[in-house]
C-alpha cells in the first residue's frame, strides 16, 4: 500500500453550552439499569504496569485515576487475564486473590471521577506464544523429530538411513542446511523456527486446546463474577485482536469438534461463554462484548460475519457492542530472535491502531463504517444495545457526526485519551483549545509492543529534572503519568480535576501465588502480545 502522510483533522471546538447540548455530552443506558453519562469512552489499554503475577500496583492505581479526572463516560480497565498463571505485567482475576487490588482500582476510579465514569473491565483469554528461538535452540531442543520428518529427510535426501538415523544427527544435519529444512520440515514447524512457536484454537491434537469449549465458559463467568464484586459496573469479553476467543469466530479456525468452520461453529464458543456469564452475574449486569468488524487478514472474518456475530451476540444477551478491526497475528511482521511476534505489525495491526502514515483514506475514523454496518443489523432484529466505535476519533465534530448520523451510539478514544486524559473534560467546559492533540504516530504503541511501561511521548518528557513530585518510569527517563491540569478558576466549580499524585494508595493485598495453575495459557514471558 502506497502511504502519505495525512494531517490532523481541523478541530473546531465547541463552546461549554454548545457541549452540553450535544449528543457527545448526552447520557446514555447500558443495560438494564446503568446510564453512562456520556457517549465519551476510553477503550481497554494495557499500560505494562502490573505487578509479574497480576496484581494491581500504584502506578496501575495512578493510570486509570489520572484518566478518571477527564470524567469520560466510560473507562474500560485493560486486558485481564482470566487464568491464574504467571504472564508477565498483566492485570489478572483469574483467582479472588486479586480482588482486594481491583477493588481499589475502582474506589480510585470512583473518587477521582468524581462518581460520573463508569468502569469496566475487559477479560481476556490467550494461548502461548513463544519468542522466536535462535536457529541453533529450535534445532537441538524444539523441533520433533518424528517419523514423517524422518521420511521426508530420507525421500529429499536419497538415503534410507535417516529413517532411523539417531535423533542429534537429524538435529545438526538440519541446523547445518536452511533450504534442506525448507523442503521436509512441516509449515508450522517452519513458522515456529521463523517466528516462534504459535498455538491456534485448532490444534485438537494438544488437550488443553481441545478442552477450551469446556474450560472457557467457567473461567470467563468466573471472571466475570469477580469482577463484579470488586466493584466493577461491568465486564467486556474481549472477543477481539489476536486472542482465543477471536480466533475461534474466525474464519480462519478450521476445529471439526463443531467449536468450527461454520458460522455457527464459530460462534458457539462466544455463545456459551456469554450464556456461562450472563448466568452467573445476573440479568442486570452489564456484559458487553468487543469484537472484530473485520480480521483484515486472508481467509478471516469480514463485515459479513461481524454483523452476523453482532445479531447473535445481541439476541443471546449482550448489554453492548464494541467494534474494533485487525490486530491479528496471521500477518504480523517477523520479530527477531530472542522477541515474540506482535500482532500489530501487520496491515491488520495497522487498521486496529492507523496512523498519519496511511493510505488515501487516512486514518481518522477509519472503522466507523464497520461499526456503522453492525448497527444497522442490530437494530434491524431489533435491539437497542449501544454500538461503540474507535479508532482515529480525535475531535468533537468527527464524535458528534458520528452520533448524528446513527453510526454508533458512542465513541471511544484510545490515543487521543492517552495523549490528553483531560481532554472530554475540557471540551465540556468550552476550553477544546486546550486539548492535547495525539499525533497518531504509534510511539506509545512502540514501547507496548516492547513490553515498556506506555507512557505518550507529548507529555512523557514534561518534568524537570530532580522534581520528585513526578513519578517517572523504570528507564528514569520518562513521565509515567500525563501532566496534572486544573480548569482555570472561571470555569471551576463544577466538575474537579485535581493534580497529581492525589492516590494515596496504602494497601495492595497480594497472595501467594497458586501452584498447579490452569491448562494452556504458558504464554509469552509478558502479556499476550499486544492486546
Ligand atoms: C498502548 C495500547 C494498548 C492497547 N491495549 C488494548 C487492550 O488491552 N484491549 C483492547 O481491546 N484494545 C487495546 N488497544 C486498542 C485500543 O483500545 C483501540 O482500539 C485502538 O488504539 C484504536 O483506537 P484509537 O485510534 O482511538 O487509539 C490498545 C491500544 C494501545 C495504543
Ligand atoms: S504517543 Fe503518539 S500516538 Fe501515542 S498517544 Fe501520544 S501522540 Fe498519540
Amino acid at each position: 500500500m502506497k502511504r502519505v502522510k495525512h494531517a490532523l483533522p481541523l478541530a473546531r471546538w465547541p463552546s461549554r453550552e454548545e457541549a452540553q447540548r450535544s449528543l457527545l455530552y448526552s447520557p446514555i443506558p447500558i443495560g438494564r439499569r446503568l446510564v453512562a453519562e456520556q457517549r465519551t469512552w476510553v477503550p481497554a489499554m494495557v499500560p505494562w504496569r502490573a505487578t509479574g503475577d497480576g496484581f494491581v500496583t500504584p502506578e496501575v492505581l495512578d493510570w486509570y485515576a489520572r484518566f478518571a479526572r477527564g470524567q469520560p463516560g466510560v473507562l474500560v480497565v485493560e486486558a485481564t487475564g482470566i487464568r491464574d498463571v504467571r504472564s508477565g505485567p498483566l492485570l489478572r482475576i483469574g483467582d479472588d486473590r486479586f480482588i482486594p487490588g481491583l477493588r481499589a482500582l475502582v474506589d480510585a476510579v470512583r473518587e477521582e471521577s468524581q462518581g460520573h465514569t463508569r468502569l469496566f473491565i475487559q477479560v481476556i483469554d490467550f494461548l502461548t506464544v513463544r519468542r522466536r528461538p535462535a536457529p541453533e535452540a529450535f534445532f537441538s531442543r524444539h523441533l520433533v523429530v518424528d517419523t514423517g520428518l524422518r521420511e521426508r529427510l530420507a525421500a529429499a535426501l536419497g538415503e534410507a538411513r535417516w529413517r532411523d538415523t539417531p535423533d542429534a544427527e537429524v538435529r545438526s544435519r538440519l541446523v547445518r542446511d536452511r533450504p534442506l529444512a525448507d523442503a521436509v520440515l512441516t509449515s508450522r514447524d517452519l513458522e515456529a523456527l521463523d517466528y516462534g512457536y504459535r498455538e491456534r484454537v485448532w490444534d485438537l491434537d494438544l488437550p488443553h486446546i481441545r478442552d477450551l469449549p469446556r474450560v472457557l465458559p467457567g473461567l470467563f463467568a468466573e471472571a466475570a463474577r469477580r469482577a463484579r464484586d470488586a466493584g466493577f459496573d461491568g465486564v467486556e469479553l474481549h472477543y477481539a485482536h489476536a486472542y482465543t476467543m477471536a480466533s475461534f469466530l474466525s474464519r480462519l479456525n478450521v476445529r471439526d469438534d463443531g467449536y468450527g468452520q461454520t458460522r455457527g461453529g464459530r460462534m458457539r464458543l462466544p455463545l456459551e461463554v456469554l450464556q456461562a456469564v450472563r448466568a452467573c452475574v445476573g440479568e442486570d449486569y452489564v456484559v458487553g462484548i468487543r469484537y472484530l468488524g473485520d480480521d483484515v487478514v486472508a481467509g478471516g472474518s469480514d463485515l459479513e460475519d461481524a454483523v452476523a456475530f453482532g445479531t447473535w451476540f445481541a439476541d443471546t444477551g449482550a448489554d453492548y457492542l464494541s467494534i474494533s478491526k485487525g490486530g491479528r497475528f496471521e500477518d504480523a511482521r517477523q520479530p527477531k530472535v530472542g522477541e515474540a511476534v506482535y500482532p500489530y505489525t501487520g496491515e491488520s495491526g495497522y487498521e486496529c491502531m492507523p496512523t498519519v502514515l496511511s493510505d488515501e483514506r487516512g486514518p481518522f475514523g477509519r472503522n466507523v463504517p464497520l461499526a456503522a454496518a453492525i448497527r444497522r443489523a442490530v437494530r434491524a432484529a431489533g435491539h437497542t444495545i449501544p454500538v461503540v466505535t474507535s479508532g482515529g476519533i480525535t475531535t468533537f465534530d468527527q464524535a458528534e457526526a458520528i452520533l448524528a448520523r446513527g453510526e454508533a451510539d458512542i465513541v471511544a478514544a484510545a490515543r487521543q485519551s492517552l495523549a490528553d486524559p483531560d481532554w472530554f473534560l475540557k471540551i465540556r467546559l468550552g476550553l477544546g483549545g486546550l486539548v492535547r492533540r495525539c499525533e497518531f504516530t504509534n510511539y506509545c504503541e512502540g514501547l507496548d509492543q516492547r513490553h515498556k511501561q506506555v507512557t505518550c511521548k507529548l507529555w512523557d518528557r514534561d518534568f524537570t529534572p530532580g522534581d520528585e513530585t513526578v513519578r517517572l518510569a523504570s528507564d528514569g527517563k520518562r513521565r509515567l503519568n500525563a501532566p496534572p491540569w486544573r480548569p482555570p478558576v472561571a470555569v471551576r466549580g463544577e466538575p474537579r480535576s485535581s493534580g497529581e499524585p492525589s492516590l494515596s494508595v496504602t494497601e495492595i493485598v497480594r497472595g501467594e501465588p497458586r501452584s498447579g495453575g490452569e491448562p494452556s495459557g504458558e504464554m509469552i514471558e509478558g502479556r499476550p502480545k499486544g492486546t
